[in-house]
């Protein structure tokens, strides 16, 4: 009994804080923060976890951005690792060897496994599919942040060339920080909505 109004009222304490901090927000940005998970906004400001794995990173940054594991989910990754050998219209096949160990250091950091703000977006578009996406360009979340972005800012631009290209204009990715207020689109600048 004694244990169970511990947790009540820890629980109710946990809604108060959580409401100090999404309304302590000045911004807007700041309340979506917040209702997005305070809990998560604490752990991972920058709403996915950096890529911690010296292998990952050597293997899958060859020809673009080493993409977070938290970006997409589970099956995702099983997904796309299962079809190296025609990945996007490119080889990128490896060892089984190095195949396993990647494959195992996706599943242990998607999305799933995040806690992030970002990752639970990412979730809730999975939930709706019956296919898993490989593209997390494909996603709902991904696709309302960035419709208002012209082509000629991104497709016909050489310095982007591609969406997936998420280095060219997040300035901090590569540290897994995808904050609007640090994205600078080259040849363009800062992006004010
Ligand atoms: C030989 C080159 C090459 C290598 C190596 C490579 N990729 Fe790719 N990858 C591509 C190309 C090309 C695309 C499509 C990019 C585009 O549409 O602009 C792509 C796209 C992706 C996407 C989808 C991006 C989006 O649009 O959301 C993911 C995820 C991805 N790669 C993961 C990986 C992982 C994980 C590895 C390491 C196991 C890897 N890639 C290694 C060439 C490569
Ligand atoms: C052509 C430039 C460009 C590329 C490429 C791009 N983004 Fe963005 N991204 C933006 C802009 C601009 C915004 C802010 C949009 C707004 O405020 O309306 C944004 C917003 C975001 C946000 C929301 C940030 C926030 O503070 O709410 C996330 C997350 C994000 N991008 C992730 C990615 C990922 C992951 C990739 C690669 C798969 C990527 N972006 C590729 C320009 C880009």
């Amino acid at each position: 009994m004694k244990l169970r109004w511990l947790a009540a009222a820890m629980a109710a304490a946990v809604v108060g804080l959580s409401g100090t901090l999404a309304f302590s927000d000045s911004d807007r940005e700041g309340r979506e923060k917040g209702e997005r998970g305070w809990l998560a906004g604490l752990a991972a400001p920058t709403g996915v976890k950096p890529v911690d794995n010296p292998l990952y990173a050597a293997e899958c940054s060859s020809c673009h951005f080493a993409y977070q594991p938290g970006l997409l989910p589970e099956a995702s990754w099983r997904e796309l690792m299962a079809n190296l050998s025609d990945h996007f219209g490119e080889n990128a096949e490896l060892t089984p060897e190095t195949q396993k160990l990647l494959t195992d250091y996706l599943i242990q950091n998607a999305a799933e496994q995040d806690g992030g703000w970002l990752a639970r977006d990412v979730l809730r578009d999975a939930d709706k599919r019956t296919e898993p996406v490989i593209r997390i360009t494909e996603t709902a979340f991904f696709i309302h942040e960035h419709d208002e972005l012209p082509q000629r800012v991104w497709r016909d631009n050489p310095k982007v060339g591609s969406m997936s290209n998420c280095s060219a204009c997040h300035t901090k990715a590569d540290n897994a920080s995808f904050d609007e207020h640090q994205v600078s689109i080259p040849g363009v600048g800062r992006w004010e909505d």
